[in-house]
């Protein structure tokens, strides 16, 4: 049993990152534990989630499950967690309600991982009051999930495999892609940044880029196979190589990477502090790099970023979003913002409004501040009450609305780049995707048409979403 650990995931060492090329393995026995059984996954949080989920998809597959997207037929139930923010921590516990009636009609074996599983407190609330979940996993342990799926079966207790530590590279991981058209492709894992209020670096481990050889290798195998898409992931992709021995940075990467002739390269997530004129140089001269940035802000206060420890003031961040702007043509740039971090005055929120007022984004995910047992800034005294957070929250969210409906208002009667990547959830007849922009559009199309970039022209549009019909 190993549980885990946040004093020991908070260490950093010099030592050297591991490349394991041949962890991943199956004896006979695993091979077939799952045959005639299904699985059923529900992934929350992050693209760094949905990728694990795509890897332990693979697993479970090579262990002969087949999967259901329908709970009440899985044989082996996992939840594949995120610990950013408490409603995630409500939303998890309240499925795991459902499963407990389950378990009471039906024999299944249930899972739990993903960063909620990185967390003392969790695990123990586990192993006191929740003794019927059949095994537990880590962020650094996917890949022996074929043994800790079958110590599960043949112990018939409560198997616990959670590493804290500053974790490998591996490579030989299996995946099974959800999109048959868009990859994710991580290109590292973990960070260093230890932003104040962020649990991530504990849950995740130190930063590890992955060697490019590697990276281009996936790409190119993703080419080969019809895709025409691929997003590169990782928690600060600009930080991209600065662990690696090798003098080559995220601008080198982007470039090796458009030139393989993907249609389509996108990256996320960007941290203003290292975003180099270099990388902003690359993302212009290829056309094959989408125009869109996420560039999370967080706060428009110096006084909030200096206690976020983001490493940049207000004033730096609207440099880099004018030079963005002006660089790249037709860029489009969204952002991340917590209203409510503890000392925030109404005279911060002010702040925060203003760079939103000179950014107009074209999209904001925008959350209230959340305390994460083990980081500094849950230790910070809290002093915004409920009410004032929630009210900032709604203040802000109708800016940003306003923004992002004027920017896509833009976009009518123009004709624009889509990836037809799947059928539209909410309209019959259309199949949906997204602009080069990373605006979603719905477009009256046949099936034909899926996993093709065409030419939309758009005829509504909404704050969220726009309609549209392909021209030739
Ligand atoms: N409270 C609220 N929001 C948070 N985020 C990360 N940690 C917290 C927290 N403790 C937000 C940040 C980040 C996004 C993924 O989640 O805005 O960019
Ligand atoms: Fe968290 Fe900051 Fe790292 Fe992003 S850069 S994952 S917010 S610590």
């Amino acid at each position: 049993m190993h549980t885990p650990n946040l004093v020991e995931a908070r260490k950093r060492t010099n030592n050297k990152v591991l490349i394991k090329t041949d962890d991943y393995k199956l004896n006979d026995n695993q091979k077939k534990l799952g045959k005639n059984k299904k699985y059923f996954i529900k992934t929350y949080g992050c693209q760094m989630n949905e990728h694990d989920s795509e890897n332990i998809s693979a697993i479970l597959s090579d262990m002969g499950y087949a999967k259901t997207d329908i709970l009440e037929e899985a044989d082996l139930i996992i939840l594949n967690t995120c610990a950013i923010r408490e409603n995630a921590h409500n939303k998890v516990f309240g499925l795991l309600g459902r499963i407990k009636h389950l378990s009471y009609t039906k024999n299944i074996m249930v899972g739990f991982g993903g960063c909620m599983a990185q967390e003392e407190v969790i695990v123990d609330e586990i192993m006191k009051k929740y003794k019927w979940i059949d095994f537990v996993f880590g962020t650094h342990n996917i890949v022996n999930l074929p043994n800790i799926i079958e110590k599960a079966y043949t112990n018939k207790k409560q198997e616990i495999e959670v590493f804290s530590c500053e974790g490998d590279v591996i490579e030989n991981i299996p995946v099974k892609r959800d999109s048959k058209y868009k990859a994710w492709v991580n290109i590292m894992y973990g960070c260093d940044k230890f932003c104040t209020y962020c649990i991530v670096p504990y849950t995740r481990g130190k930063q590890r880029s992955r060697l490019p050889k590697y990276i281009i290798k996936e790409v190119e195998d993703l080419i080969k196979n019809g895709y025409q898409e691929v997003t590169l992931l990782g928690q600060n992709v600009n930080a991209y190589g600065k662990d690696l021995d090798i003098d080559y940075n995220m601008a080198n990467l982007l470039e090796d990477v458009a030139k393989t002739k993907i249609n389509r390269v996108r990256f996320v997530t960007s941290h203003p502090w290292d975003f180099d004129d270099n990388m902003i140089d690359i993302i212009s001269k290829y056309d094959n790099i989408m125009p869109y940035i996420h560039l999370p802000l967080q706060s428009g206060s110096n006084k909030i970023l200096k206690l976020m420890g983001r490493r940049y003031t207000k004033e730096k961040y609207l440099n880099l979003f004018d030079k963005l702007k002006e660089k790249i043509p037709n860029v489009s740039i969204t952002t991340d913002i917590i209203v409510g971090f503890p000392n925030e005055t109404e005279e911060d929120f002010k702040d925060t409004l203003d760079v939103v007022d000179k950014c107009k984004y074209d999209g904001a995910f925008t959350f209230i501040f959340s305390p994460r047992i083990g980081t500094p800034a849950s230790k910070m005294q809290d002093d915004v009450s409920l009410d004032i957070k929630e009210n900032r929250l709604q203040k802000l969210n109708e800016l940003v609305n306003k923004y992002s409906k004027e920017n896509n208002d833009k976009y009518l009667n123009k004709i624009v780049p889509v990836l037809l990547e799947d059928y539209s959830s909410k309209k019959k007849d259309y199949l949906k995707g997204y602009t080069d922009t990373m605006k979603l559009v719905n477009v009256k199309a046949d099936s034909k048409y899926l996993g093709k970039i065409v030419n939309v022209k758009i005829t509504s549009v909404k704050t969220w979403s726009m309609d549209g019909e392909i021209v030739n």
